[in-house]
């Protein structure tokens, strides 16, 4: 059954998969070079896990790649960025079908045996990755850095068995687990005997939902509880496609877990230029298409102050601002939407704080030198740490 579907999948990639790879790749990127310029080269833990829990085979029949080939192909250039103190990748692809598995190490051996060199050392692991978990913990842990990707084809990730295989890695590794919305709402809709498909994909049962309130709200925050060992968690929806045509639909769902703004700031960066080009397309073709709303972002920023009647840091302001779902069909249909990057919330602030609505207090060297009112693009934690934010009323 296993082996029909992946012989279906990796034939052609659809086009709303070449966005999903779209935004792990940049995000990727994004934490090496952050890891590049952080790293101590001359520390033996100056090396970069990348750990691929559903693998695949690296390229489709047809040509387009996936995530282990995009990895590599990070990897690669990372080691050619002027600024790289990572000295060591190493690249983990764990699949569990066997001809896949088989497939993705010719793939690989066609494709990098000549530009692979002996910084980047890559291993295979044919099994189900719950069955070696230990294992994934034990090398994850062993250096620094990392990225773990996990990209099912529906509801196969056991949410819990993922808390518990990295919920004691260090704290500089990022995940990415992409989820399928629209399995998860379909199971809620039928037999009762389905719903532990919910409970190990999401981390809570069904019968605990409070019927009242959103369901799927209370499955996005049971999703990102699990993943409480990072401190920011943030999901954006991703549409589905059919006949090459991207729909507006919210249909996946794709959370990023990570301890750096940097990195969040990557992924919202390629999430926002992915939404841009969908919005020009849909200006074109006929499609619901809701004239300007005021900033929905100023909206949030000032009911997350109202909320804090004390000052609240910039790094506290956006941890809250990540924690409200981006839905891809709000952010192609609202051009007042806005996504939460570091320059959209920047503009929001220094639009409130011209409008007398907040005060924003931050040492000078945080502060835009010509308008005192706005601050600079703030990068690292420790700057958002330096800044604090008042509702003024
Ligand atoms: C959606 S595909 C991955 C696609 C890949 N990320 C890419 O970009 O091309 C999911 C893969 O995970 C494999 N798989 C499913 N359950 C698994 C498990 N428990 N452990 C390891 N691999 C698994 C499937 O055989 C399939 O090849």
């Amino acid at each position: 059954m296993a082996k029909v579907a992946n012989k279906d999948f990796f034939l052609k990639q659809k086009i709303h998969s070449k966005i999903k790879l779209d935004l792990f790749g940049k995000t990727l990127a994004c934490a090496l070079a952050i890891a590049g310029t952080q790293a101590n080269r001359n520390s033996s833990e100056s090396s970069f896990h990348y750990l691929d829990l559903f693998a695949g085979e690296g390229q489709y029949v047809e040509g387009d790649t996936g995530s282990p080939f995009i990895a590599i192909e990070k990897c690669i250039n990372q080691i050619s960025n002027p600024v790289n103190n990572l000295n060591r990748f190493r690249l983990i692809f764990v699949e569990k079908d066997r001809d896949s598995i088989q497939t993705l190490q010719r793939n690989i051996t066609n494709q990098y045996k000549n530009s692979l060199n002996e910084n980047i050392a890559i291993e295979f692991i044919g099994n189900e990755w719950e069955d070696v978990i230990n294992d994934l913990r034990n090398k994850m842990s062993s250096s620094e850095w990392g990225f773990v990707f996990a990209d099912p084809f529906s509801t196969e990730l056991n949410i819990r068995s993922f808390e518990s295989a990295f919920n004691s890695v260090s704290e500089l590794k990022d995940y990415m687990i992409l989820f399928n919305f629209q399995a998860i709402k379909r199971i809620m809709g039928s037999s009762r005997a389905n719903y532990k498909i919910i409970e190990d994909c999401c981390g809570i049962k069904v019968e605990d939902l409070d019927k009242d309130e959103n369901r799927i709200t209370q499955i996005q925050e049971s999703i990102k509880r699990r993943l409480h060992f990072k401190k920011f968690q943030i999901g954006v929806a991703i549409t589905s496609s059919r006949r090459e045509e991207l729909l507006v639909s919210d249909y996946f769902y794709l959370v990023l877990a990570t301890s750096s703004l940097g990195v969040i700031d990557g992924f919202l960066k390629a999430y926002e230029n992915v939404i841009n080009d969908t919005r020009q397309s849909l200006i074109q073709r006929p499609l619901p298409f809701s004239p300007n709303e005021s900033n929905i972002l100023d909206t949030k920023i000032i009911e997350i102050l109202k909320d804090n009647p004390k000052k609240i840091t910039y790094e506290e302001l956006s941890a809250e601002l990540f924690n409200t779902f981006i839905s891809w069909g709000k952010s192609v249909r609202l051009p007042g939407y806005i996504i939460p990057s570091s320059k959209n919330i920047n503009k929001a602030l220094s639009r409130l704080a011209i409008g007398q609505k907040i005060d924003i207090f931050a040492p000078a060297h945080l502060r835009n030198r010509r308008e005192p009112n706005r601050l600079k693009i703030v990068k690292s934690n420790h700057a958002a740490r330096e800044i604090y934010i008042q509702y003024r009323g």
